[in-house]
């Protein structure tokens, strides 16, 4: 099998590389996150889901308030998705709250309430990939997992040599392959909790500490002087390029948002109002949302990057002269701007708004 040879062949038994980062972590490795020392399987579970796109620091405000808020499985199950959305707010990627919120339901009704700890049960669970559940097994209950997040990927393929993109699915697979060998039979915690912290504070994209880390005797890429080439980046590609209209009606200080449809882009989030393109913006303030519009300005344009296009948005200033209430229709409300700011908002929209004087 070639991964198992790529080891063989640079003669770097996975005991030494576990061995090493198991010391490394107990030494400097970090052990005071708000989701350490725990085995409760819904507080890990819940850092892992935070984490994912997420840096530690920006995560452990939002994690506390959460938890607060919904201290266990059975709170957070039962509760709206609205209110878990709106703590989550800020955070982003907000499929994750969704998704979280769903398998917490799915627990409680096909689970007993009870977090599984099989690793494919675990896997099973929206919003849960396969180094997702690896962390959670790990953390949960020791169990013998391989995890390969963005962070340590980036240490494999530096310290295996790996070329290429690890978002395409033969190098993921030979990075997998590194990551399933290499799992010891003891300290499965410290080791894993070592590749985390080695990916986040050591081997960093960036400017990594190659003189603080306890695998420079095997890393191919330091023996190279390579150590940046690895990984190689996302081939590029161009993506199309769309174009909207948003519009930001305003009156008395408030501001008039709109719950997006359930699925698709932003699926479930409070947004702007979006225009066509041959709708006439008259006709759409008075007939969708009763509104009156006494001037309208173009705000500066904000470019959004999603994984398969690019999004310009054209945000027009409406003041509103008159509202009629009648019209109110549901899945619309009028927020204060602090407030507006508050809720789960999509980050241009934010940004269309905190950028409003
Ligand atoms: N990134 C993903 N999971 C993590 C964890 N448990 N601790 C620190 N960083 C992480």
């Amino acid at each position: 099998m070639q991964r198992k040879s790529a080891l063989t062949r640079r003669r770097t038994a996975p005991p030494e590389i576990a061995a090493a980062l198991v010391r490394w972590q107990k030494q400097h490795g970090r052990h005071g996150l708000p989701w350490q020392n725990t085995r409760d399987p819904y507080r890990i579970w819940l850092s892992e889901i935070m984490l994912q796109q997420t840096q530690v620091a920006a995560v452990i405000p939002y994690y506390e308030r959460f938890l607060k808020r919904f201290p266990d499985l059975a709170t957070l199950a039962a509760a709206d998705e609205d209110d878990v959305l709106t703590l989550w707010s800020g955070l982003g990627y907000y499929s994750r709250a969704r998704n979280l919120h769903r398998a917490a339901r799915l627990v409680a009704s096909e689970h007993a309430g009870i977090f599984p700890n099989d690793f494919d049960a675990v896997l099973a669970l929206p919003g849960i990939g396969r180094s997702t559940a690896a962390a959670i097994c790990v953390f949960a209950h020791g169990a013998r997992h391989a995890i390969l997040d963005g962070n340590v990927k980036r240490v494999f393929a530096r310290c295996f040599g790996v070329a290429g993109y690890p978002g395409d699915a033969a190098v993921a697979d030979e990075l997998w392959g590194y990551a399933d060998a290499l799992v010891p039979h003891k300290n499965v915690e410290a080791y894993t909790q070592g590749l985390m912290d080695l990916g986040a504070g050591v081997c960093t994209r960036t400017k990594p500490r190659c003189d603080a880390c306890p695998l420079t005797a095997q890393c191919v890429a330091l023996k190279q002087n390579a150590v940046a080439q690895y990984p190689s980046p996302r081939p590029r590609k161009v993506l199309p390029q769309r174009r909207t209209r948003m519009l930001v009606m305003l009156h008395a200080g408030q501001v008039l948002l709109e719950k997006r449809p359930g699925s698709g882009i932003w699926g479930g989030l409070w947004s702007l109002p979006e225009l066509a393109e041959s709708d006439s913006i008259d006709a759409v303030c008075a007939t969708r949302f009763g509104v009156t519009a006494s001037a309208k300005k173009a705000l500066p344009e904000v470019a959004h990057g999603f994984t398969h296009f690019h999004l310009d948005i054209e945000p027009l200033r409406i003041a509103v002269k008159k509202i009629d209430t009648r019209a109110a229709a549901p899945g619309v409300m009028w927020l204060s701007l602090a407030d507006a700011l508050g809720a789960a908002l999509p980050a241009p929209v934010r940004r269309i708004l905190a950028a409003l004087d």
